[in-house]
C-alpha cells in the first residue's frame, strides 16, 4: 500500500528540565513520525516559552534541541528550527491578531488555566495571543498533521478554524491542519499519581537522571498495600511505564497482579532497569553534542525551510492587500 508523505509540524517550549513525560508525549512521537518518512519540521518555540519563562531561555533552547537530536530526530531529514529566528512566525501571528475575535481566545482552556492566580490586569497579552502564534507556526508550513498531547487539541482546532475562515474570506492560501493525538499515555506523578508528572514535581524522572536517581525516585513511587479489586492510580501508572519501557514483562506482571502474587518491589526494580537502559544511550549522545553544533542545526534548518515560510506569508499578504 502506498502512503503519501505528509507535512508534519510540532513544537516544544524550551522551559528547562525535561522529564520522561515530555519525552514520551512529544519527542518520541516525533522520532516515530520521522521514521515513517513524513516531511517533518520541528520547532523549539522560544517565543512561546517567553510567555511564562523569561530566564535561561537561550540555554534552554539549546539543551532542548540537544535532547531532540539525542532521542533520534535527524536534522538532515527533519529541520529543527528555532522559532525566533524565522520572523515570518511573528509576522503572520500579528495578522491573525487583527482577524481573530477576542472571544475565541478567552475560551481557550489553557489560557484559563495559565491565568489562574494572576490579577486580571496583570495577565500578559502574550498569554492570550499564544494560540495565534501557534496557528502561525503551523499554517506557515502548510502543515497537514500536528502531533500533540490532548491539552493542545483545542489550539489545533483553533488553527484549523483560522485557516478555514481565511481561505473562505480571502481565497485559498492555507492547508487545513489536523491534530494527531499522542498515543503515549499521560505519565502521572510518582508521588501523587492523580496529577501529571511535571517539572515542578521533585520526583519526576528527568532525562538527565542517573541510574541511582531513577532508582531512588521509582522506589518512592506510591503503590498500595496489596492488589485490591480495583487497580490504584499509582499501580496503573507503574504498569503504564512498564508497558512502554519493558513491554515484554507486562503480561507476566499483569498475571501476577491478578493472582495477587505480585511483589511491587520486583515491578519497581524491573522498571528502574528498563528506564535506565532506555535513557542511557540518549544521555550519552546528549553529552556529546555541543552548543555550536546546535546553532549550526538551527541555521541550516532555517535555510532549508525559509523559502516555504516566505512563500506562504507572501501569499497571505497578497490575498489581504499588504503590498
Ligand atoms: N503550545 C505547545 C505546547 O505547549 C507548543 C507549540 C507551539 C506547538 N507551537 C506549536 C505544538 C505548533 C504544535 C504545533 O505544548
Amino acid at each position: 500500500m502506498e502512503t503519501k508523505k505528509q507535512r508534519v509540524f510540532s513544537g516544544i517550549r524550551p522551559t528547562g528540565g525535561l522529564h520522561i513525560g515530555n519525552y514520551l508525549g512529544s519527542i518520541k512521537q516525533w522520532v516515530d513520525l520521522q521514521d515513517q518518512s513524513n516531511d517533518c519540521v520541528f520547532a523549539v518555540v522560544d517565543y512561546h516559552a517567553l510567555t511564562t519563562h523569561q530566564e535561561n531561555l537561550g540555554k534552554n533552547s539549546i539543551n532542548l534541541a540537544k535532547w531532540v537530536i539525542a532521542s533520534g530526530v535527524d536534522p538532515q531529514k527533519s529541520p529543527i528550527i528555532l522559532q525566533s529566528q524565522i520572523s515570518e512566525h511573528t509576522e503572520l501571528a500579528w495578522i491573525f491578531t487583527c482577524l481573530e475575535p477576542l472571544g475565541e481566545l478567552y475560551r481557550m482552556t489553557q489560557f484559563k488555566e495559565k491565568k489562574t492566580g494572576i490579577k486580571e490586569g496583570a495577565v500578559k497579552t502574550g498569554l492570550l495571543a499564544y494560540p495565534l502564534l501557534m496557528a502561525a507556526d503551523i499554517l506557515l508550513y502548510q502543515t497537514e498533521i500536528v502531533p500533540v498531547g490532548e491539552d493542545q487539541k483545542q489550539h489545533i482546532e483553533l488553527a484549523r478554524n483560522i485557516a478555514q475562515k481565511f481561505n473562505r474570506k480571502f481565497g485559498k492560501v492555507f492547508t487545513e491542519p489536523k491534530v494527531r493525538l499522542s498515543e503515549a499515555p499521560k505519565v502521572m506523578s510518582l508521588k501523587n499519581p492523580k496529577k501529571k508528572m511535571s517539572k515542578t514535581d521533585t520526583n519526576g524522572i528527568a532525562l538527565l537522571d542517573s541510574a541511582e536517581q531513577i532508582k531512588a525516585k521509582i522506589m518512592l513511587a506510591v503503590t498500595d498495600s496489596a492488589p485490591g479489586n480495583e487497580m490504584s492510580q499509582g499501580i496503573k501508572n507503574l504498569f503504564a511505564l512498564i508497558k512502554i519501557f519493558a513491554p515484554e514483562l507486562l503480561a507476566n506482571f499483569e498475571k501476577e497482579y491478578e493472582n495477587k502474587t505480585i511483589k511491587y518491589i520486583d515491578l519497581k526494580t524491573e522498571l528502574t532497569l528498563a528506564i535506565g537502559k532506555h535513557l542511557q544511550p540518549i544521555q550519552a549522545k546528549y553529552s556529546q553534542i555541543s552548543a555550536g553544533e546546535i546553532l549550526n542545526v538551527f541555521r541550516a534548518s532555517r535555510e532549508k525551510i525559509l523559502p516555504l515560510a516566505q512563500k506562504t506569508l507572501s501569499e497571505v499578504k497578497k490575498a489581504i492587500g499588504i503590498l
